[in-house]
Parts: structure tokens; sequence; C-alpha cells
């Protein structure tokens, strides 16, 4: 995809460890179509080379306020570089640089451009998880925020330091997806079409009982909600649910049982460009349904099973030029199990959400999932809302 075309993005980099990603960010920049250049601070230069970065943005990289030519210094102009942004991004920006950018302290090139910047500046924290908290961090957040600047959320998870917690630099491909919508704020999904299962199915044991599950429908529900507000057109193929959707690019066919979610995918697999599996599809039916209720004078030994088909792994078989996602819900070796699914279901991607989390799961409006790529490279997210798990859920297969 291109979704930066031609966006001209002036990357800042300040020296914290998180700099060691900075040349996958640049080269995902300049995949997207984007025009990057790059400044550093000095500090930043004892993380990464510019030699890396300007081979990868094809433009110098600048970090002083003269070109060193000793016979003929030249001067490195702020003000022109910070008028040629469409977006000025700063990442990482650690505590030092921040705390700077709150006093309009300019002891170096990168400070002079932020202070010469006609454009949006996205800033991109990163730092050991007590300096993140401490209360002048996060004034100086808000500070900054107060000045107009887009401060972006910080990861969670290893730190450089050895502890774990929050003040990670978000990835390279959440930061571009940042930029994304900021471009093109309903886009990245236009003309795309999207297929997504969501809820339980009901599988009837007579016209009065079935076999069901708790699935209330809300993962389902908030990545068709995600994908509308990217611009996509969605087919949302729901069991019994009681979420509410409405939209004009959306078309909500209700089904109940595995087989009936089956044969409505059948109908729409062929002409969508993503589908999204996130339906609690059950795996067994009862062999007979009961044409009268089953009465209990009567007895009721046993119900016979037979499996449902298993929609997912169908969309696998008959995949074309489909990205395709499925879930897997675990509660035992999540991780390897999951894998497995990926690879036996011939899917593009698969997110993991485990039921060992009190918060995660079936009826609740959190979860806490792991998306895992079919080249098996894995992202882990913190417990997070449904609607909040679509959006990074979106973000992964945009990377894709
Ligand atoms: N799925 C499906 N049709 C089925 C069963 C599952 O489409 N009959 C899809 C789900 O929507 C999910 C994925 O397959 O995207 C994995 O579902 P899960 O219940 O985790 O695994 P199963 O394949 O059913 O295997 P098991 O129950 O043995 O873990």
């Amino acid at each position: 995809m291109n979704l930066l075309g031609g966006k001209k993005i002036l990357l800042g980099i300040s020296g914290g460890i998180a700099a060691y990603k900075t040349p996958i960010l640049v080269r995902a920049l300049v995949q997207q179509g984007a025009v990057v250049k790059v400044v550093m601070t000095p500090s930043a230069m004892d993380f990464v080379t510019p030699l890396t970065l300007s081979t990868l943005s094809k433009n110098p990289v600048l970090s002083s306020f003269t070109a060193e030519d000793h016979d003929n210094p030249t001067w490195n102009d702020h003000v022109a570089l910070g008028q040629w942004a469409d977006v000025l991004l700063i990442a990482p920006a650690t505590s030092n640089t921040l705390s700077s950018m709150v006093h309009g302290s300019c002891n170096n090139l990168l400070l002079a451009v932020y202070l010469s910047a006609k454009s949006p500046v996205f800033l991109a924290p990163a730092m050991d998880l007590d300096m993140y908290a401490h209360p002048s961090n996060q004034n100086n957040l808000e500070t900054l925020k107060a000045y107009g600047n887009h401060v972006l959320p910080v990861g969670e998870g290893f730190l450089a330091s050895g502890l774990e917690g929050k003040g990670r630099m978000l990835e390279p491909d959440q930061i571009v997806s940042h930029l994304v919508s900021f471009f093109n704020p309903e886009l990245e999904l236009k003309g795309k079409k999207v297929l997504i299962t969501a809820g339980p199915t009901y599988e009837a044991i007579d016209p009065v009982r079935y076999i069901g599950n708790h699935a209330s429908g809300k993962m389902g529900y908030a990545l068709a909600e995600v994908a509308l507000k990217k611009g996509a057109e969605v087919i949302l193929i729901s069991g019994p649910s009681s979420q509410k959707i409405n939209h004009p690019s959306l078309e909500l066919i209700r089904i109940t049982s595995a087989d009936e979610m089956a044969e409505a995918v059948k109908k729409y697999y062929d002409g969508v460009d993503i589908a999204i599996a996130a339906a609690a599809v059950a795996d067994f039916k009862p062999k007979t349904i009961a044409f009268h209720k089953l009465k209990k004078q009567n007895g009721l030994e046993k119900v016979e099973l037979t499996p449902t088909t298993d929609v997912l792994a169908d969309m696998g078989r008959s995949k074309k030029n489909q990205l395709l996602i499925g879930f897997a819900l675990e509660t035992e070796n999540e991780l390897e199990n999951a894998k497995s699914k990926l690879v036996k279901k011939n899917l593009d991607g698969i997110v993991l959400n485990s039921l060992n989390d009190s918060k995660a799961g079936f009826t609740v409006n959190t979860n806490k999932i792991t998306f895992i790529h079919k080249d098996q490279k894995t992202r882990s997210f913190p417990l997070q809302s449904k609607l909040e798990c679509a959006h990074r859920i979106f973000e992964q297969i945009l990377t894709l």
C-alpha cells in the first residue's frame, strides 16, 4: 500500500536505546511512499549510525548546526527543514528532549527544528517505566499536548533496564499507522471489502433447546466498527448477539447455526479483500434435530453429536488473494496451539486470546491479545477495551 504517498516526514531522533528501531521506522515510512529526512541529536548517534539512516532514507542525515567542512562551513538551515516537513516526528522522544521542548531550549539542531516547525509534530516517548511515570515527565507530556503536539502512547512490556512496564517506544508499524490515520483519517481501508464473522452459534437439539456458548459478539462487532471507520465496506455475519451496529457501508447477515454461517460465508468470501473469523463457532451439533420438543417423561439419555463445518478452515482452503485472519481461544499451551491453527487453517495472521486472564474473553468489554503473523512474528498487547484491540488488529493487518 502507498498510504503516505509523497508525504514529507522529518524524523527527529533523540538519544535513547529505542533509537535502534529507527532504521526499521524509516524503511516502513518509505515503504508507504513517504519522503523521509532525518535529524539526530548528537547523543542519538551513540545508538544508531547516520550512515544506516541516510542509506535507508536516501537523504543526508543532519545532526549539527553547521556542515562539518572546516574550510568552508555551511549552515544547516533548521528553519527551512522545519518548513519543508508535512510532519515532524520525534521518535524516540527521550525525557531530556521532551523537557527541552517544554522549556524552549535550543542546544541542538533537532530542538531548533522543533521550535521552527510549522507542521504538526508527533512525539513517540520512550523511557524506563519509573521515568515515564514521574510527575515531571507526565507534566511535560501534558504541556506538550497543550502546545498542540500529538503525543503518541507508549508501549508496555520488556524494557532495556530489564524491568517490565509502560515506557517502550511504540513499534515502528504502530507509529506508521498513527501517521497513516492522521493523513487519511478514514481512508486506510477505502475501496476494500472486509468480511467478519462474529458471535456464538446455536446448534438446535429440538425446537426449544440448543447447544451454545458464552460469546457475546463484542470483539467481532468492534472489528466491524473499526473497519467501517477506516472506510471499508463490511459484511458482518453474526450469530445471536445483542450488539447493535448500523452504517451505510455495512451488510449485516444474521445467522443462528454453524451451517448457516458456513453458507453465508461461502456466498461472500470470493469477493472480499480481508476476512476475519472472530466468531465462536460451535464445533459440534446434534446429529439430528428433534421435530417436536423433547419431553422429559420420555427421558433423554444422550444427544449424539457430529462435527460442524470449520468455517475458517474452509476459507483457508479456498483462499485466493484474501488476507485471512483467525482467532484462537486457548487455555493451555496458548502460543503453540495458536501457531499450529495458523498453519493448519492456512491463515495470514491469528489473534490469540487467552481465557487465563479474568478480564479477557467472552462477555467482558476488555481483551488481552497477541497477534501472530504468518512468519511467526508475534506482537502482544496489554489488557485493553475490545475496540482498542480491534484497532491494534487492523494496525497489524495493514502491515501485511
Ligand atoms: N472456527 C470456525 N468454524 C468452526 C470452528 C472455529 O470458523 N467450526 C474459527 C473461529 O472463528 C476462530 C478459529 O476458527 O477464528 C479458531 O477457533 P477455536 O475455537 O480457537 O479453535 P478450533 O479450530 O475450534 O479448535 P479447538 O476448539 O480444538 O481449539
